[in-house]
């Protein structure tokens, strides 16, 4: 088409995102009834939203003719009050953390900016450069998925503008440890973002590093152990001087009046939070013991597991367990996985225990 050449170089290299598949897909593809699928492949809380978000969500339901406060301070007092920084520190988004990755690209990132990304991780990192103008720049992690500091030093260039770490990886559910947090954060002239979707599920937050270092953001979400994803809500933990900078780019009015209120309410409601840590805490235990004679089974900080399923390949027993109705995540598009990698999310006592069975007859 003749105006596809003013679409910018760098966005014409982007592969699209491939997101975990849906019910409604794997029903109809399948012939299954959907209320006896049970969906493990995108990362979402088993036991659903706190009752206290969806009771905010319907009473406020007559509110959304009007504009969401601009600020969105009673939002970032809440987070505030759960994660111990001022709101100062505090941006937020209302399109899940891959909002507040777009927004922190627009700040730093220009034509010839690099980002550095060790991979397999999340793909929307690159995406969010590419789209930005910039180029990403890959290294491999080691054979546990871990990163070096000295490897990821060796990487940086006068073009290097980010760094981004995921911690717990997805998909391989390995943090980070602070002492290559804080050697990779102090050598570099580049902003270092952490990414902690799944924190909760980890005892290590590296998040009160940002009170030390004046280059450091901390992505977070509710989409995980507040079980929120629907609602598209994201926030970071950043210095004050880049909040400043974020709250110039970003798009104004984008936290909507009905997730600001179902996020408090989520924030409050710590039986909630306690209880989706103690399933997945649980769940991760039963699926590694069940699974680990059949398979190799990463240790995870997370909501989900990795498995390595060779000498089978994962795009052929993901589509076996989808046929029984598991829907879990088959790893061969995230770059540099291999085709044997599967992630499987933690669910309930019931759903973990249908997919030790089913992996019982296709492995
Ligand atoms: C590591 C990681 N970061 C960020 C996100 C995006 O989160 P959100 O739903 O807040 O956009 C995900 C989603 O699965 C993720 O796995």
């Amino acid at each position: 088409m003749k105006f596809e050449n003013l679409v910018r170089p760098t966005v014409r290299q982007i592969k699209e995102y491939v997101p975990g598949k849906s019910i409604e897909e794997i029903a109809k593809k399948y012939a299954l009834d959907p209320k006896k699928i049970i969906k493990l492949g995108s990362n979402e809380n088993p036991l659903g939203a706190s009752p206290f978000a969806v009771a905010a969500i319907q009473e406020n339901a007559g509110k959304v003719n009007i504009y969401p406060p601009f600020d969105t301070t009673i939002l970032k007092q809440a987070i505030s009050g759960y994660i111990g920084y001022p709101a100062c520190n505090i941006v937020v988004s209302g399109s899940g953390m891959d909002g507040i990755l777009d927004t922190v690209m627009r700040l730093f990132i220009s034509p010839g900016s690099e980002t550095l990304i060790p991979v397999p991780t999340f793909s929307y990192y690159e995406i969010a450069t590419l789209a930005s103008g910039g180029k990403p720049v890959f290294l491999k992690r080691d054979g546990n998925f871990d990163i070096d500091a000295a490897a990821i030093l060796d990487k940086v260039t006068g073009n290097t503008k980010m760094i981004l770490l995921c911690s717990p990886n997805n998909p391989s559910g390995n943090t980070l440890r602070e002492e290559q947090a804080r050697k990779i954060i102090e050598s570099v002239n580049a902003i270092v973002f952490i990414d902690e979707a799944y924190v909760e599920f980890s005892q290590n937050s590296l998040s009160g590093l940002v009170k030390e270092y004046d280059n450091l953001v901390v992505g977070r979400t509710f989409s995980k152990v507040f079980g929120l994803a629907g609602m598209r809500m994201g926030y970071a933990i950043a210095p004050e001087w880049i909040c400043r900078e974020y709250m110039k780019v970003m798009t104004p009015f984008s936290m909507d009046v009905l997730s600001c209120e179902a996020g408090i309410a989520a924030l409050n409601d710590s039986e909630h939070l306690a209880k989706t840590i103690e399933t997945v805490e649980k769940g991760r235990v039963l699926l590694t013991d069940g699974l680990s004679p059949l398979c190799k089974v990463y240790p995870s900080e997370a909501n989900f597991i990795l498995i390595d399923v060779s000498p089978k390949k994962a795009s052929d027993v993901s589509e076996l367990l989808l046929k029984q109705g598991i829907i879990v995540r088959d790893c061969t598009s995230f770059r540099e996985a291999g085709e044997s990698l599967i992630r499987i999310t933690v669910g309930t006592g019931e759903q973990n225990r249908r997919v030790i069975e089913a992996m019982g007859s296709v492995l």
